[in-house]
């Protein structure tokens, strides 16, 4: 990952942010490092829509529920519509799974890992980003989009073989995804002028992300969290590090930048050319396509 030092920002302490009067949806704000910024933002005044299968902060002031297999396309056409993206300062992308070591399938003929961790983004993107923040009264930034993954690593994906059919790799199907959450950032900051779009990476991080791949509550994966565990910062550290970036007014010029583990800029993966990103997103789209799905509103 190589840093991006045309870009900076001033750090400010989490625990000062003021954001009463915050709207914001957190797709994938029910587990994980979603769970732990759903909470903070909540914590700082903001009013937080979460999204996912379990909604585990009933008791959190502050915290709404919206429930959705994401797994789905047409679930996550229901859930972007009810959204309300006009209201809307600020929308996080972070569900996600790990690819299971046999390739598994939706419903709909996607390939399992291509849809809960980037296509339903896809969906759920391009449904809201014309109509983000136009109904809010006084804004203080442009209606952001952050979306969590693993940029700036250098994976461009197999692009012909986006649905892992010709073969399949726990490793490779999960790295088209991780290509598909930073072109989906690049490719939004051109087609859209209304709002900023950012990418984020967090680096390793304890949380439940691994047990497709590993198998829940087994050997493997506690002893790997653990590990993770100790040497990495916490769900709760991180989000205290890139709350004060997600409202910061120094990004606001800079829509299709990108975030290391510590909020500094870094640099886009070099094979994610204008071309490559087109032809990504023509495939997604098709991907998607199989679902019956419409990526715009009527
Ligand atoms: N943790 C790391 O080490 C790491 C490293 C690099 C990048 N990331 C990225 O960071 C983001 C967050 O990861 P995390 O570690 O916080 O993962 P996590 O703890 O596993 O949380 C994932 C979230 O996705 C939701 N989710 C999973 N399947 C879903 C489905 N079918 N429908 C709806 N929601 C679903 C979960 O909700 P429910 O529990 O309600 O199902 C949960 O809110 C991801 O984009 C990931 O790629 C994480």
């Amino acid at each position: 990952m190589q840093r991006d030092r045309s870009l900076t920002w001033r750090r400010v302490d989490a625990t000062d942010l003021d954001l009463t009067g915050f709207q914001v949806a957190i797709v994938g704000g029910t587990g994980g490092i979603g769970r732990a910024l759903s909470r903070f933002l909540a914590s700082r005044g903001a009013r937080v829509i979460v999204v996912g299968q379990t909604f585990r902060d009933a008791e959190i002031p502050g915290i709404q529920f919206i429930k959705a297999d994401l797994s789905l396309m047409h679930e996550s056409q229901r859930a972007a519509d009810l959204l309300r993206a006009e209201t809307l300062d600020l929308v996080v992308f972070t569900t996600g799974i790990f690819a299971a070591p046999q390739r598994q399938e939706t419903s709909e003929g996607i390939e399992r890992d291509m849809a809960v961790s980037y296509l339903n983004r896809l969906v759920i993107l391009r449904r809201i980003a014309p109509k983000l923040g136009t109904g809010r009264s006084a804004p203080r930034i442009k209606p952001r989009v952050f979306v969590m993954g693993y940029p700036g690593t250098g994976q461009i994906g197999t692009l012909a073989d986006l649905n892992s059919e010709s073969s399949y790799g726990a490793m490779r199907a999960h790295m088209n995804t991780v290509a598909g959450n930073e072109t989906l950032v690049l490719d939004a900051a051109k087609r859209y002028a209304n709002a900023t779009f950012f990418g984020l990476n967090p680096g390793l991080i304890k949380t439940n992300i691994r047990d497709n791949l590993f198998g829940k509550n087994s050997l493997k994966s506690r002893v790997t969290e653990m590990l993770i565990g100790l040497l990495t910062p916490t769900a709760d550290t991180y989000v205290r590090r890139i709350a004060p970036l997600l409202v910061s007014p120094d990004i606001e010029q800079r829509s299709g930048a990108l975030f290391n583990r510590r909020g500094e800029a870094i640099l886009p993966s070099p094979g994610l050319t204008d071309e490559y990103v087109q032809k990504f997103m023509s495939a997604s789209e098709k991907l998607v396509a199989k679902a019956d799905v419409s990526l715009t509103t009527r």
